[in-house]
């Protein structure tokens, strides 16, 4: 692939290869030396038109680790503010030659259409609902750490399913991996037909919880909700919000995911989300890193395949 759009166009033996490639760059992140070279001489433009803390942070590590430049653009500083278009943005960075953009938007399938236009390797970090891919497969590193497979489990996400990007990329992977998945939350925040998509869904948080091995958790997307039916906090979190008690329902080993950032006493009861018995939410983050050099390292292999436009 040119690009990492979306897991969707992606085989189970290219997320296995993803995967494999992250797992010896977590052992690397944990040596002393960080520095590696496999994006020697490249360079990176992170453009990120939406809030970010993990995504952004660990895309720009991962990218100094692999020995590429990269650069930050403040989208807040940028001449969008003056009008300018994203794709005239785009157009504008692609001149000067970049190698990787990774580009997070809040409008669904706008990462897709500004790859259309460059000619560097574009990666998707998140656009409206659509997509989120590193997020799916960073969660998936996680869950074959900590499981020791990742196929034939019985998945819970739960939450706020019709605005996340994070649920629908996770979908399309666990279900290519061949693995049981239940949706749970509210129907004003399941999406219509989400069914055909391979998932059972509950509105009954134990219900849908039952022998569940992995229980993933997301926030309500306020940003995303247009004006629409927002539930209040406190009645989310009696029906929807993680804690002990509910827990209990899925299997005595399941794991607790959080793709962050994480509104404690809404969604998740705090104490549990710090319990390292059951939460592997900094497990998530630091597979983050890992996955987002392996993504990249292959898309650089892939660019370095290609003959260079060099000039006259
Ligand atoms: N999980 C995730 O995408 O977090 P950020 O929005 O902080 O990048």
């Amino acid at each position: 692939h040119r690009h990492l759009l979306g897991i969707e166009p992606l085989r189970p033996d290219e997320i296995t290869t993803i995967l494999d490639l992250a797992e010896q760059y977590v052992r690397f992140n944990r040596g002393r030396d960080k520095h590696a070279n496999a994006l020697a001489g490249l360079t990176q433009i992170n453009m990120f038109f939406e809030n970010s803390t993990r995504t952004q942070a660990s895309f720009e590590l991962a990218g100094k680790r692999l020995g590429a430049d990269v650069m930050n653009m403040s989208m807040q500083a940028s001449s969008v503010k003056k009008g300018e278009t994203l794709i005239d943005t785009a157009l504008t960075l692609n001149a000067m030659h970049p190698d990787l953009l990774v580009v997070r938007h809040p409008h669904s399938g706008a990462v897709d259409l500004l790859a259309q236009k460059v000619n560097c390797a574009v990666l998707n970090a998140g656009d409206g609902r659509h997509e989120h891919p590193t997020q799916a497969l960073l969660d998936a590193l996680t869950i074959r750490r900590a499981k020791g497979r990742l196929h034939r489990l019985t998945i819970a996400i739960c939450g706020d399913i019709a605005h996340s990007r994070v649920a629908r990329s996770n979908l399309l992977l666990l279900h290519k991996m061949e693995n049981r998945i239940r949706l749970i939350g509210p129907e004003t925040l399941m999406p219509t037909g989400i069914e055909d998509f391979g998932a059972e869904v509950f509105a009954d948080m134990r219900e849908g919880l039952k022998g569940a091995d992995v229980v993933m958790m997301l926030r309500l997307q306020k940003e995303r909700m247009d004006g629409g039916f927002i539930p209040s906090e406190r009645e989310y979190y009696h029906r929807f919000g993680l804690d002990a008690e509910k827990l209990s329902h899925a299997a005595p080993d399941a794991i607790v995911m959080h793709p962050g950032p994480m509104n404690r006493g809404v969604e998740i009861d705090g104490t549990l989300a710090d319990d390292i018995n059951r939460s592997v939410i900094q497990d998530q983050v630091e597979m983050g890193v890992a996955v987002r050099m392996a993504a990249m390292d292959l898309l650089a292999r892939n660019l370095r395949a290609r003959p260079s436009e060099v000039m006259a």
